[in-house]
């Protein structure tokens, strides 16, 4: 008899601010680093923390500006979501809303008022918000003036904002997420942690230390969230996706090992409180040194998370051969070389239940806390047939499989504590800034040029996942 999704296993979806939102400086807010990100060719060398212009350049177009106008329309949307039977929502909040500069002394009210408002809609509904502190987007402020997380002081910016948000919605939120896909400050450190790097500068080394001060400032953040509401359940996040070896030499496999922890230094701390042997030796045979004040591996030790979150898509594939390497599709971030046994989407993404199922068996096995998917989907391009209904069961398929492979690691005995899929309305994409790149159950109307009513309507895919939360993952 195969296992069931728990009772109140948390289904939903999940959103990000500046993907979602717009109103870029409405009621406030300040700028922030996502809100300098143009879309097409130009996107990629700010993404890696090649460039920034500080301040939006006349006739580019940036996405994040108007985003899908959810600061208008939450209300639309939740009401949509709410309809599906979610049980939870995913969301978070932008910093700059709060702390328009990041360093100001005193709290937006406009912007803690505007969450507020977002808290309340969803709970009229009984849908639980799981909320992520930062989802790529550093006030441009703490760029411009300190070097972003380079710099020290913002820890205690940070942990300044946790606590007031925090304070703010103790009695309304008790699911958070500290830093999205931590571990993606290596791939994208602009978007990860908002650095942008002079030319001759060491890099990595940068990086490092900037990943140390979002540890500490993470664990900060569960020592306040653990003090000020109660039953508070505090996560890391992690962009997950195993590496497979491509072949059984054992080179590939040591790369495969080399490759996970790469992402799993970021876990094992959060998690096990204190920095791998792997991590050290990685330091040492690199010449980076890591700047720790006195307290900090303390800290990192007593503050460790209560959930493991992730994010997954694809698994990965390495090699040490060079023909084999020449053979790359693209992925979350991380390319990786194609995998023969597996279809891609229509943006190179590797498809791969099963190893959704082996990736959580991973994450147990390694951590043994409950883990919650904060993230998985399809992006896909969309087309209504001549009724006007957009028939996407590419989406449905995609879902109903990793839905299966969850339901296996749950039979595997792994600990879940929900599911929430990628952008249950269509969003901007993170990666690209398109809007044809879509996850939603939820069309809106509205392109990559900016044109569209912004006009929501339900996709076939809508219809599907509500009877899936009906009937708590058995109706697949
Ligand atoms: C994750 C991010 O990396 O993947 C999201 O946390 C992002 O913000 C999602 O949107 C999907 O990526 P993309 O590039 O298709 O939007």
């Amino acid at each position: 008899m195969s296992a069931q999704f728990p009772e109140g296993f948390l289904w939903g979806g999940a959103i990000a601010a500046n993907q979602t939102e717009g109103a870029y400086r409405e009621d406030g807010k300040g700028l922030t680093t996502v809100d300098l990100l143009p879309t097409g060719e130009k996107r990629f060398p700010f993404m890696v923390g090649g460039l920034t212009s500080f301040t939006p350049i006349d006739g580019e177009f940036y996405p994040s500006h108007q985003a899908i106008d959810f600061y208008h329309r939450y209300k639309e949307d939740i009401a949509l979501f709410a309809e599906m039977g979610f049980k939870a929502l995913r969301l978070s909040i932008s910093w700059a809303r709060i702390f328009p500069h990041g360093d100001d002394a005193e709290p937006n009210e406009a912007g803690l008022q505007f969450y507020d408002d977002v808290f309340d809609e969803l709970h009229k509904y009984g849908i639980e918000p799981v909320v992520t502190l930062a989802h790529f987007d550093v006030p441009v402020h703490l760029v411009k003036e300190y070097g972003s997380w380079r710099n020290r002081k913002l820890v205690n910016f940070f942990e300044t904002y946790a606590q007031t948000v925090f304070s703010r919605y103790k009695n309304k939120v008790k699911y958070w997420l500290t830093f999205n896909e931590i571990n993606m400050l290596l791939h994208l450190p602009y978007v990860g942690a908002g650095l942008v790097f002079q030319d001759g500068e060491d890099e990595e080394q940068i990086k490092y230390q900037a990943a140390h001060h979002q540890l500490v400032a993470s664990s900060l953040a569960v020592k306040a969230a653990h003090e000020i509401i109660p039953n508070v359940q505090v996560g890391c996040m992690l962009a997950a996706g195993m590496t497979y070896p491509y072949s059984s030499d054992p080179d590939d496999v040591q790369d495969a090992l080399d490759k996970d922890r790469d992402s799993f230094f970021f876990i094992d701390v959060q998690s096990r409180g204190e920095y791998p042997g792997y991590a050290k030796r990685f330091f040492r045979e690199n010449n980076i040194s890591v700047q720790m004040e006195a307290g900090d591996e303390e800290v990192l030790k007593a503050h460790t998370v209560d959930f493991i979150g992730f994010s997954y898509y694809s698994s990965r594939v390495t090699s040490t051969d060079p023909e084999i390497q020449k053979n790359t599709t693209s992925g979350n971030v991380f390319g990786s070389i194609i995998n023969p046994y597996l279809k891609t989407s229509e943006w190179g993404w590797t498809i791969d239940p099963k190893g959704f199922r082996i990736t959580a068996n991973q994450l147990y096995d390694r951590y043994q806390k409950p883990l919650f998917v904060v993230e998985n989907g399809l992006g896909a391009i969309d087309q209504a047939n001549e009724n006007g209904v957009i028939e996407d069961d590419y989406r449905i398929e995609y879902l109903r499989e990793h839905i299966k492979a969850m339901r296996e690691a749950i039979n595997d005995g792994v600990e879940l504590l929900g599911y929430t899929s990628w952008g249950p309305i269509d969003i901007v994409s993170a990666s690209t800034g398109e809007m044809k790149k879509r996850y939603g159950y939820i069309h809106v109307d509205r392109d990559n040029q900016g044109n569209g009513s912004f006009d929501r309507s339900k996709k076939k895919s809508f219809h599907w996942y509500k009877q899936v939360i009906q009937s708590n993952g058995e109706n697949l």
